[in-house]
C-alpha cells in the first residue's frame, strides 16, 4: 500500500521508547527511526540481545541520535534503574519488530531482560508491531498470546500479509516502516471522529475532448488527501474519491479513483446517504463537452479551429446537501478575489452549513494554506499553516459541529 511520508513536527514533543527484538524485520526499524525523528519525536532505542544480531546498536544510535541500551546492567544509568528510568517520560513504548517469543513473554508478564522489564514496569501505553513467519503467527499459542495482549489493552499494529524473508507467503510480516509510522501518529491523534463515516472528494477532474486530450485544472489534491489522513487518524472510516493526482493513498483510507465530474458524482451519490460527513474538496470541472470525439481531433489543411459545445456538470456538493437526511456537508472554495463575498454566497447557494474558503490559485500545489470558515453565524479566519496541520485543525472544527450521535432526532 502507498502511504505518505513523515510530516516535520507532527510528533514534536513526543518521547518514544522503541524496543527492538530479534528478527530480520530489524532492518525496517532503521527507516522507522528516521521517520519518527524527522517528525520531531525523541526516540530511545532499546534492543534485545537477539536484535543486535540483525542490526548494530551503532546504526540505531546514529539514526536516533541517542545512546542505545541493550542490557539491564548498563552502567550508564547511575542508579541502575534502567528498567524504570528509560520509560519514565515516555508517551509510549513501541516494540518493533515484536518477535513470537517476545509476544509470549509479554502475554505472561516475564521480565528477564531490559526490554521485557521496561514493558512490565511501564506506566505508558504499549504498542507492538509483530513480525514473524506465517506459521509462527498462525500458531494457536501466538494467537492466544495476541488475544491476551489485546485484552490487556496493548495495541497491536499489523501484521501485514505478503512475501516473507523465508520465501513463504502469508500473514505475519511486519508493516512497512511508513505504515508503522502512520499507525503510531494515528495512535496519538484525538479520536474526535471515532466510528464516523466520512466521504471526501479531492483533486481535479479530467473532462476528455477526444481520446488523448482533455480539460483539467491545477488542483494538486494535497488538501483533500491531508484531510482524509487527518480524519482517518481521528478514528473515522474514510472513503476518498480522488480525481487524477500523483499522491500516495493515506494509510487506512479507502480510495476510489475517478476521472470525470460525472464519475465523481456517481461515486459520491452511491455512498452519500450512508455518510456522516461529506467534504467536497475536489476542484470539479463545471462543464464538459457534450460529445467527446471518438478519434483524435486532427488539424485540417485549412487550419480550421475546432469548436466545442459544453454542457454543465452536476454540482456534487449541492446534490449531496439536497438528499433526504444529508450528511454534514462541507464545501471548499478557492477564489481569486473577494473571498468574503464569494465564500458566503457560495455556502448559501449550495445550502451547506460550512464552507472553507481560501484565495485559490496562489495555494495550488503548495504545502501550506490559509483559510476562512464561513457559516451562518459568521466568518472565522484560521492562521496560515502546513496543509497537514491545517487538516487536523479543520477535522477538529468539523467534529465540534457534528450532532451528538447519541441524540436521536
Ligand atoms: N463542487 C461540486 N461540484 C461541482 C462544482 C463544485 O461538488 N460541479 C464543490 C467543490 O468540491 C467545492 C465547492 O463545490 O466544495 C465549491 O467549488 P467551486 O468550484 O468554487 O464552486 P462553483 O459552484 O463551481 O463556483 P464558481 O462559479 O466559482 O466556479
Amino acid at each position: 500500500m502507498n502511504t505518505s511520508a513523515a510530516n516535520p513536527g507532527e510528533l514534536a514533543g513526543r518521547h518514544l521508547v522503541l524496543g527492538m527484538t530479534g528478527g530480520i524485520a530489524c532492518y525496517k526499524i532503521a527507516e522507522l527511526t528516521r521517520l519518527l525523528t524527522k517528525a520531531g519525536a525523541t526516540v530511545q532505542v532499546v534492543m534485545t540481545e537477539a536484535a543486535t544480531q540483525f542490526i548494530t546498536p551503532v546504526t540505531m544510535q546514529a539514526l536516533s541520535g541517542r545512546p542505545v541500551y541493550t542490557s539491564q546492567w548498563d552502567g550508564r544509568v547511575p542508579n541502575n534503574m534502567a528498567h524504570i528510568d528509560l520509560s519514565r517520560d515516555a508517551d509510549a513504548i513501541v516494540v518493533a519488530p515484536a518477535s513470537t517469543d517476545f509476544l509470549a513473554k509479554l502475554a505472561h508478564g516475564f521480565a528477564d531482560d531490559l526490554l521485557s522489564t521496561l514493558c512490565v514496569a511501564r506506566d505508558c501505553p504499549l504498542l507492538v508491531v509483530p513480525a514473524m513467519n506465517r506459521q509462527m503467527w498462525g500458531n494457536p499459542a501466538t494467537q492466544r498470546n495476541v488475544a491476551q495482549l489485546r485484552a490487556d489493552g496493548i495495541e497491536t499494529l499489523g501484521p501485514d500479509s505478503g512475501p516473507q524473508a523465508c520465501g513463504e507467503i502469508g500473514d505475519g510480516r511486519m508493516l512497512e516502516p511508513e505504515a508503522t509510522y502512520e499507525a503510531i501518529v494515528a495512535f496519538f491523534a484525538p479520536k474526535v471522529l471515532a466510528g464516523r463515516k466520512l466521504l471526501i472528494t479531492a483533486g481535479p477532474t479530467f473532462e476528455p475532448l477526444d481520446p488523448v486530450r482533455g480539460i483539467t485544472n491545477r488542483s494538486s489534491g494535497k488538501m483533500g488527501f491531508a484531510l482524509a489522513r487527518a480524519a482517518q487518524q481521528a478514528g473515522a472510516h474514510v472513503h476518498l474519491v480522488a480525481g487524477p493526482v500523483a499522491l500516495a493513498t493515506p494509510w487506512g483510507v479507502w480510495r476510489e479513483d475517478v476521472q470525470t465530474a460525472q464519475q465523481m458524482y456517481d461515486a459520491v451519490m452511491r455512498e452519500a446517504s450512508d455518510a456522516d460527513v461529506f467534504i467536497g474538496v475536489a476542484a470539479v470541472a463545471d462543464w464538459r463537452v457534450d460529445h467527446v470525439a471518438e478519434h483524435k481531433i486532427k488539424k485540417t489543411a485549412e487550419h480550421r479551429m475546432p469548436t466545442f459545445s459544453f454542457v454543465e456538470n452536476p454540482d456534487i456538493l449541492a446534490s449531496v446537501a439536497a438528499i433526504a437526511n444529508p450528511p454534514y456537508c462541507v464545501g471548499f472554495a478557492a477564489e481569486s478575489g473577494d473571498l468574503d463575498v464569494h465564500g458566503e454566497e457560495k455556502r448559501a447557494r449550495k445550502k451547506v452549513p460550512l464552507l472553507i474558503g481560501n484565495l485559490g490559485p496562489l495555494t495550488f500545489g503548495r504545502d501550506d494554506n490559509e483559510v476562512v470558515l464561513f457559516e451562518a453565524g459568521g466568518r472565522t479566519p484560521l492562521p496560515r499553516a502546513a496543509k497537514q496541520a491545517l487538516a487536523q485543525t479543520l477535522i477538529a472544527e468539523i467534529a465540534r459541529r457534528l450532532p451528538d450521535p447519541s441524540i436521536i432526532s
